[in-house]
């Protein structure tokens, strides 16, 4: 094959890849919406989350934007919507009140944009053009549609009623790891990305970063652990609470994780997709706010790892030097690496994916719960905006909260440890939990 030919086929593999990943995306779009009627899909399930309609024409509406319009050059199938569905025009308190397309016209107009985009698709090069660079702008839509899953996914948490969602059980724990904490050597390395073709603005540039020698627990914190904080007085010792904290716990009245409640003789149970359970003591604590993870993290005299700390831990991999995609290395997430991808319907106990876990012995540093860091969301230097602002920039520097990880209801397509998610300290609806770090002795450091 000339070099040429080779060319043409890597890019009609890639084209393959990607179509591939935009029907199972929107598969996964399609099961969350059509699990629950009409009068559940256009209802408002809590003011933090828009209708579940109005995400489903929403993913549809920047994939017309950006792929049949902008990449594809095509006329607009329905520019007369774009307002309705752009988010910053709109809080998601105010989204029932709009004439929304109802959940057919929703479906119909998803479904024309996609026919369309596989057109786009089959004719766009791949190459040249940055916005399409290895199918950048394709992935960038595949990867919002899947965010858009997660926070549908939310939705389906925070709505009441019988389950309508089922997966089969997260795997047991089957080799916790063997020690509590590890010892994460000082020194550089690179953080972020240059490399990844799918990786989003807000991870560029890569950089080398020095992190200071540091102590990181080997899971994140679980429920066991999490209501013995509560059964120390965790929600009333003022000591343990930042001011901003303490100040948000009275306010909100704070007393345990979300969808949590407790009997009469003590036992924690918990609402889950309609389904109300015991508290499982081995699962990661989840829809825990900043404030809850910073208290707990002080009652046991360690604190939450910065977002530098949580990427080292993650991706630096001392033998090389390099930084790699994954902590168990380059190799994409299978079912045994992680829980991503709303395969369960839990995070899964701790110890329940060893091969998952970094050389050092850290384990589910991806998947299961989003980790809130110390850190706020900020750009790295040489941060530039693309390829539009409000991917990013609109939310640098104003109040929000790094988190890293993912979720058990987060796509392997963001399983990447060079991902940024971030939200407000006080959000509990999101599937966020945490582990704790502490500073190296001075012994410790040289
Ligand atoms: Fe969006």
């Amino acid at each position: 094959m000339t070099t040429t030919e080779s060319a043409a086929t890597d890019e009609n593999i890639l084209r393959a890849a990607i179509a591939a990943e935009l029907d199972r995306t929107r598969r996964r779009s399609l099961a969350l919406t059509d699990s629950v009627d009409d009068a559940e899909l256009t209802r408002q399930h809590s003011p933090l989350m828009s209708p579940l309609v109005w995400d489903l024409a929403h993913v549809g509406n920047q994939e017309e934007l950006w792929l049949v319009r902008d990449v594809g050059g095509l006329v607009p199938l329905r520019s007369d919507i774009d307002e309705l569905y752009d988010a910053f025009r709109h809080a998601r308190a105010d989204r029932p009140a709009l004439p929304l397309l109802n959940p057919a016209e929703a479906r119909e107009y998803v479904r024309g944009v996609r026919e369309k985009t596989l057109d786009v698709l089959d004719r766009t090069p791949l190459r040249g053009r940055r916005l399409v660079d290895e199918g950048f702008a394709f992935g960038m839509i595949i990867q919002h549609e899947q965010q858009h899953d997660e926070t549908m996914l939310a939705t389906h948490q925070l709505r009441r009623g019988e389950p309508v969602l089922h997966a089969p059980a997260a795997p047991p724990s089957i080799a916790p790891p063997s020690a509590r904490e590890v010892l994460v050597p000082g020194g550089p390395f690179t953080m972020g990305t240059d490399a990844e073709p799918w990786a989003l603005d807000n991870e560029r540039p890569a950089r080398t970063v020095h992190v200071d020698a540091f102590h990181l627990d080997t899971a994140p914190v679980t429920n066991a652990a999490y209501a013995e904080f509560i059964a120390a007085g965790g929600y009333d010792r003022r000591e343990w609470w930042t001011e901003e904290g303490w100040a948000h716990r009275q306010r909100a009245e704070l007393r345990a994780p979300l969808f949590w409640t407790r009997d009469s003789d003590g036992t924690w149970w918990r609402r889950r997709f309609g389904v109300t359970e015991p508290v499982p003591a081995d699962e990661p604590v989840v829809h825990v706010c900043l404030h809850e993870a910073q208290a707990y993290a002080r009652s046991v005299g360690r604190r939450l790892p910065t977002e530098a700390e949580w990427e080292k831990a993650a991706r630096h991999d001392p033998a090389t030097g390099r930084s790699r995609r994954h902590p168990w290395g380059d190799a994409a997430p299978t079912e045994r690496h992680a829980n991503l991808g709303q395969r369960h319907l839990t995070p899964a106990p701790v110890g329940a994916y060893p091969l998952g876990a970094t050389p050092a012995g850290v384990h589910q540093l991806v998947g299961d719960v989003w980790e809130w860091t110390s850190s706020a969301f900020t750009g790295h230097p040489g941060f530039a905006a693309f390829p539009y602002r409000e991917y990013s920039e609109v939310f640098l520097d104003g109040g929000y909260q790094v988190l890293r990880g993912g979720s058990f209801g987060t796509d392997p397509s963001m399983a990447r440890a060079s991902f940024r998610n971030w939200d407000l300290p006080i959000r509990r609806q999101i599937f966020a939990g945490f582990r704790c770090a502490r500073d190296a002795t001075r012994a410790e450091r040289t």
